[in-house]
């Protein structure tokens, strides 16, 4: 086994040979949009992500299906499978089968194979002090789709949070892999600050975080948190990261919530060498990835620890 659980990776590794190791993960979650096809697509997305996080290539994987299937269309459960299933074929992976059961609220997921060279894989325990941070999506996600549940959003921004949402981490991580990067994770339920205390934690290092150099997914999203667009997860995640992470008074009163947004499918955040940062951020620019920004940096210190600031 060469990642298990002690270090909170995204997902486990284990040597099959000298040149193959075999990466599995899982990852299922109850609609965060309405029609059942998108919902589908981001769940394979977001199940897909955690293989690309290791630097891996997922060729395989199972649906995990909850679905009341008395008291709703059978169509509605087709649907969720194709988003699934055509996320799946853009991206080369076999969905193989899988299991459901009847359950009152409906969820969806898959459990996925992905194969790594084992000197090639990214865990998140490999930053090095003075790696810059670089995060390949927008945050927002989770203020934005709390906004989606209670109406506030339109077509188009909902449009455009799907297409966020259903974009692969395919590129982001080959880009990581062609600049040698040492440390990756995928910054979903825990948040960036959440995600960033792990894989700093995990490196034996402290970090520093540039809130004024985070993209976010839309212009709405600081309104939205005046309006209390806020999800429980996101408001859980700043209560707990709080204990490790230091807010500079420079920041904007909403910044900490925004920062520790529990995200759906959200993008890549790479540990890289200071030297190979712009060759990065050059090429995801190519790839089109959702975001390129150099957010922070890891440095000596406190495990996990975390300087918020507004600016390097
Ligand atoms: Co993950
Ligand atoms: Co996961």
């Amino acid at each position: 086994m060469l990642v298990g659980s002690e270090t909170a990776d995204d997902a486990g590794v284990y040597r099959l040979s000298d040149d193959l190791a075999i990466v599995q993960t899982v990852d299922y979650f109850t609609p965060v949009v309405d029609d059942p096809y998108d919902f589908g697509s981001v769940a394979a997305a977001n199940a897909l992500s955690d293989v690309y996080a290791m630097g891996a290539e997922p060729f395989m994987a199972l649906n995990i299906v909850g679905f009341p299937a008395t008291e709703l269309d059978l169509g509605i459960l087709h649907d969720i499978l194709r988003g699934g299933a055509d996320k799946c074929v853009e991206v080369g992976v076999s969905v193989v089968g899988g299991h459901s059961i009847d359950d009152k609220e409906p969820k969806f997921g898959m459990a996925v194979t992905g194969r790594v060279h084992p000197d090639r894989m990214l865990t998140n325990a490999g930053g090095k002090a003075g790696d810059l941070l670089v995060l390949t999506k927008p945050l927002g996600i989770g203020i934005l789709t709390t906004a989606i549940k209670r109406d506030k959003l339109s077509e188009n921004e909902v449009t455009e949070l799907v297409a966020l949402m259903a974009a692969v981490n395919r590129d982001a991580s080959k880009a990581a892999l062609e600049v040698d990067a040492h440390a990756a994770t995928d910054v979903t339920g825990f948040g960036l600050l959440g995600h960033l205390h792990e894989l700093a934690s995990s490196s034996g290092l402290a970090a520093e975080l540039w809130a004024g150099n985070v993209p976010f997914a839309s212009d709405r999203v600081r309104a939205l948190v005046a309006e209390k667009m806020v999800p429980g997860g996101s408001k859980k995640n700043l209560e707990y990261v709080s204990q490790y992470a230091e807010f500079s008074s420079d920041l904007a009163a909403e910044d900490p919530i925004l920062l520790a947004d529990a995200q759906t499918s959200g993008g890549l955040l790479l540990a890289v060498p200071e030297e190979s940062a712009q060759t990065l951020v050059a090429r995801l620019e190519e790839f089109k990835t959702p975001a390129a920004a150099i957010v922070g940096r890891l440095g000596s210190g406190e495990p996990g620890t975390l300087q918020v600031r507004s600016a390097r």
